[in-house]
């Protein structure tokens, strides 16, 4: 086996024994005022979302894990099976393997042959060069494009890169060029008002903020050297603060939320944060490898039911009545808020769009 396939293969078995009932709740600090007149009814809650303009059924989606091994073969058609009969959009992982290695391209292609007409992300790191940007659409014919930043994964990774100079200069080349809308997405560690400048400058509309609080990768990577560094394990923004610190970019740019998203309740905390559409990718690996596709598919269900649910009794008929409910931040996200200057006294006090009466 090549570095590269050995590193899939253990990922995937890192990211399916890591345990976060060790980590703290990420989501307490944030609240949503209870509407005890919702005045609606349960079938007017529409979950649609518009993503740079596409209109995505539900606002949920499968993100980037993997792809360039037979058993993410496996992974990838299971969890575009899923994706598919309920409308969720799917990322694939990374595409360099195939890039590199073009008999591997239908680990990845077998997302698109699954979904047929349906939303795929394809997925490449940030300092990709353009030509291969565009090759990995068109593997996929993809409906977007994520770029992901993972700096801290790859200073852990003994042979990682270590050389970070003209990303954002590249982003922007590739955003040029790109016929599709790029996402440029973290891997678990959030991102900063600054790092959203950067990429706005850039040309970047969407951004992936997958906060810290679920999934660590540097953890798994840590996992993998013999001297185990601890030194990332507890580094970066948490989904919820990389949400505030996007507030002041809401006219500019959209966000995903992902990174430590569980339950309903959290997907609708982000939502009212800002996010236009919540992503997870660790815990769907987990059921699958743990109650196969009937455990994964059953809790997308509770997700989009429990969605529902938290709408019709915050009386939000859509996802920018969602993203406009009062939400209270409290302790540590607070704390942090302030010292800032991000404004929660606007968001603890604004007044929900009514869109539908
Ligand atoms: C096994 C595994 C492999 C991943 N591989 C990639 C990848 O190739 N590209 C990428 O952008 N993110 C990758 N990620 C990161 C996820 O897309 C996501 O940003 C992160 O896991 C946080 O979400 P979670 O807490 O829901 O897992 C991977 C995650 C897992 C669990």
């Amino acid at each position: 086996m090549s570095m590269r396939k050995t590193r899939k293969a253990e990922h995937i078995d890192l990211a399916i024994q890591y345990n976060e009932q060790t980590k703290s709740e990420p989501w307490s600090d944030v609240r949503l005022v209870h509407h005890s007149l919702p005045e609606l009814a349960y079938e007017q809650v529409d979950l649609s979302t518009l993503i740079a303009n596409r209109n995505w059924p539900v606002p949920l989606y499968i993100n980037a894990m993997t792809g360039g091994i037979q058993e993410a073969a496996h992974i990838n058609r299971s969890l575009a099976e899923v994706a598919k009969k309920h409308g969720l959009a799917i990322a694939v992982g990374s595409q360099s393997a195939a890039l590199s290695d073009p008999k591997v391209s239908d680990t990845y292609r077998i997302v698109r042959e699954i979904m047929e007409d349906g939303v795929v992300l394809a997925n490449v790191g940030a300092n990709v060069a353009v030509d291969d940007a565009l090759r990995a659409v068109d593997m996929l014919k993809a409906d977007y494009l994520q770029l992901h930043l993972n700096f801290p994964q790859e200073i852990v990774m003994p042979e990682g890169d270590r050389d970070f100079r003209g990303v954002a200069q590249n982003i922007q080349r590739v955003v040029d060029a790109s016929p599709v809308p790029v996402i440029v997405k973290e891997v678990g560690f959030g991102m900063s008002m600054e790092v959203y400048q950067s990429l706005a400058d850039a040309g970047v509309r969407v951004v992936d903020v997958s906060g810290r609080g679920g999934t660590n990768f540097a953890w798994v990577e840590s996992r993998r050297r013999k001297d185990k560094t601890s030194l990332f394990d507890d580094w970066g923004q948490t989904t919820a603060i990389s949400l505030l610190e996007g507030q002041a970019f809401l006219e500019r740019m959209q966000f995903l939320g992902s990174g430590g998203i569980r339950t309903a309740l959290d997907m609708a905390k982000a939502i009212s944060l800002g996010a236009s559409a919540i992503g997870v990718a660790g815990p769907v690996l987990r059921l699958l490898y743990r109650g196969g596709k009937e455990a994964v598919e059953t809790q997308v269900m509770t997700w989009l039911n429990g969605l529902r649910s938290v709408m019709l009794a915050l009386g939000a008929t859509s996802m920018r009545e969602l993203q406009s409910v009062p939400v209270v931040v409290t302790g540590e996200t607070r704390d942090w808020a302030e010292l800032r200057g991000i404004d929660l006294n606007t968001v603890a006090r604004r007044v929900r769009h009514r869109l539908r009466t």
